[in-house]
């Protein structure tokens, strides 16, 4: 039995390294910043999401140092039955107060906080509508869940628009509706335009939801988010982000309604049945938003090298695609020729991760650059020329 999976896993993996899509992750040999260790050599990093450059800040390594001395590493404990301690409050407290919402609650990472937020408030009778380009997770939450759903073409809201009336009308949805959508794209950098969104929730009293994984930290004033920064927030419901970016440490949150959090709570079942954040994590989570409250120059940094990189990446004849955040992809449109440019930037310094099939379709392949605030203009303008170098040796540009 176990020889058959061994033959029917190595069948698939040959499968996918044929058309280049096996890929072993890349590994890390030194912290997360504007330099890393990989392979024993040192490169400019342009793929991580640590946005403002907090994993390495002082104020948040000691935060998490002095929770491990007072509460040790872990909670053993799920929340409702011993793994709540006070700096899960407090930590909910402040995520709630840096969103402008009523509440918050933490999950233990972005993806279970989608997962459980859309499987657990849509239920039978209910129905979602989803943009095509959301997150695996909200994916996943959409299939746990036993309300009917329906996707929406990208940021196409006359085509929400259509999709609610039929909802409302010839499916005779009595229920609710939940229409959810990712803040900044993922792949792509690109943003949900979140009036449309309130707009449409209104006139077919539907619920609006924003994962804000990559605009956390990052879009609007002080990085509070698209809901901030599109001044939607009376309007807006539900909001999912990640701890895992901006503030680059592990997990995920939910903020909105006080009573949707306690439903939650009641019921969620990755909060229910899963063990809860350790001190340390929490702690640094908390001492991020301090951070982000206190010291604007790293989000006024972070888009002032966004620019610089985004511009120099168009004036070398990259197609950028339609981005507007610090995720710029570079879109090769063939998945090997997307790897072999990976590589080959790689080689030369730079470490820039190929994005293939099945995250986004194959004619979409490209590889994606984040810049960051910790990133000096010397490594940006150096990320340039070998770009630059290596888009000539491969006839890219
Ligand atoms: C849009 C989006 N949502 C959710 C997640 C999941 O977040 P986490 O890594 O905290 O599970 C990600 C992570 O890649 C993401 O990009």
């Amino acid at each position: 039995m176990a020889h058959n999976l061994l033959e029917w896993c190595n069948a698939e993996i040959e499968g996918l390294r044929s058309r280049s899509l096996f890929h072993m992750p890349k590994v890390h040999e030194s912290a997360v910043g504007p330099r890393v260790m990989i392979e024993g050599k040192r490169v400019i990093q342009l793929s991580n999401n640590s946005y403002l450059g907090l994993s390495t800040h002082p104020r948040v390594v000691e935060a998490a140092k002095k929770a491990i001395d007072k509460y040790g590493v872990g909670t053993g404990a799920v929340r409702p039955i011993s793994g709540t301690m006070d700096l899960h409050v407090e930590c909910e407290r402040r995520i709630a107060r840096f969103k402008g919402t009523e509440d918050a609650l933490l999950f233990q990472s972005g993806f279970t906080a989608n997962v459980g937020v859309v499987s657990t408030l849509s239920v039978e009778g209910d129905h979602i509508i989803s943009d095509e380009l959301n997150h695996a997770s909200i994916i996943d939450g959409c299939r746990l869940s036993k309300a009917s759903r329906a996707v929406y073409r990208h940021k196409d809201y006359a085509h929400l628009d259509e999709l609610l009336r039929e909802a409302r009308g010839a499916k005779g949805i009595k229920g609710k509706i939940l229409v959810v959508t990712d803040g900044v794209v993922s792949m792509d950098g690109d943003v949900a335009d979140l009036v449309p969104v309130a707009d449409l929730c209104e006139k077919y009293d539907a619920i609006p939801m924003v994962d804000d994984a990559h605009a956390t930290g990052v879009m609007g004033e002080g990085g509070r988010g698209t809901v901030h920064a599109q001044h939607v927030h009376e309007r807006w419901t539900l909001t999912v982000g990640t701890l895992s970016k901006a503030i680059p440490v592990v997990g995920g949150y939910f903020a909105g309604p006080k009573v949707v959090k306690e439903y939650l709570v009641a019921k969620a079942r990755p909060f229910l049945f899963s063990c809860s954040a350790p001190p340390a994590v929490v702690a640094a989570v908390t001492a991020c938003i301090d951070v982000m409250e206190t010291e604007p120059q790293h989000h006024q940094r972070l888009w002032e090298n966004t620019k610089f990189f985004k511009d120099g990446l168009k004036k070398l004849g990259f197609n950028t695609g339609q981005s507007v955040s610090p995720v710029t992809p570079v879109i090769i449109g063939d998945g090997a020729k997307a790897a072999k440019f990976s590589a080959t930037l790689l080689k030369n310094g730079v470490y820039a991760q190929g994005i293939y099939f099945p995250m986004v379709p194959e004619k979409l392949s490209r590889v994606r650059t984040i810049v960051t605030a910790a990133h000096k203009r010397e490594d940006l303008q150096e990320a340039l020329d070998i770009f630059a170098r290596c888009g000539k040796e491969l006839g890219l540009i």
